[in-house]
């Protein structure tokens, strides 16, 4: 894929369809240590160790009564072909958590791409689930929690125009200040 942004999307979509309420987005960015890791943490439905296999290599077994999915294995290759690496830790009934870490650095890193329209977009496309984006580089980090939006809004949907408005705003302002300032 183009963007990094574009694999957070498809991975952070198994999260929604595996019934999660609650999806944390991670992206931690270190120029210093040439690294980049996305991790995406979800309360849903998670799978067993041999659904977790199956899904890492979907060719793993020529019998497979599922289709085959490439969200997940993309989103293997991206870290992989950089020098990274790539994990999914996942328990049923508990969630799963997919971490996925590069070397920027090397040749064959896709760009992060815009991260904040694939947080706004999961929002509203979702606004019954919660979000929590961290964001951090060297200078800063900082976190958008939709529990905490919820709290003030009452019985205002994130959906709403204005909410999705503030939001969007929110993200760039923060992200301007992480990566050291307009
Ligand atoms: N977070 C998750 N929680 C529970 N099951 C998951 C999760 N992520 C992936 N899976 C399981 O792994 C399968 C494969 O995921 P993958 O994203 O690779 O393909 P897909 O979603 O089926 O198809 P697509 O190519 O459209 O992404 C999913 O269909 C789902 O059964
Ligand atoms: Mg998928």
């Amino acid at each position: 894929m183009r963007e990094l942004s574009l694999n957070v999307m498809d991975v952070a979509q198994n999260s929604v369809r595996a019934e999660a309420t609650l999806v944390r987005i991670t992206v931690k960015e270190s120029e210093k240590d040439d690294s980049l890791t996305i991790e995406i943490a979800d309360n849903g439905c998670g799978m067993t160790e041999e659904q977790v296999q199956q899904v890492i290599d979907p060719f793993f077994t020529t019998r497979t009564t599922r289709k085959v999915g490439l969200g997940v294995p993309l989103f293997k290759l991206s870290a992989e072909q950089t020098g990274g690496s790539f994990d999914i830790q996942s328990e049923k009934n508990v969630g799963t958590t997919t971490t996925a870490s590069y070397v920027p650095s090397h040749m064959d890193m896709t760009p992060l791409g815009d991260i904040n329209s694939t947080i706004k977009i999961l929002i509203q496309c979702n606004p019954d689930i919660d979000f929590v984006f961290t964001h951090s580089t060297d200078v800063d980090s900082f976190t958008l929690d939709t529990r905490e939006l919820r709290e003030i809004l009452g019985d205002v949907s994130l959906d709403t125009p204005d909410v999705l408005e503030w939001i969007a705003a929110f993200l760039e302002e923060n992200t301007q200040n992480i990566y050291g300032g307009a």
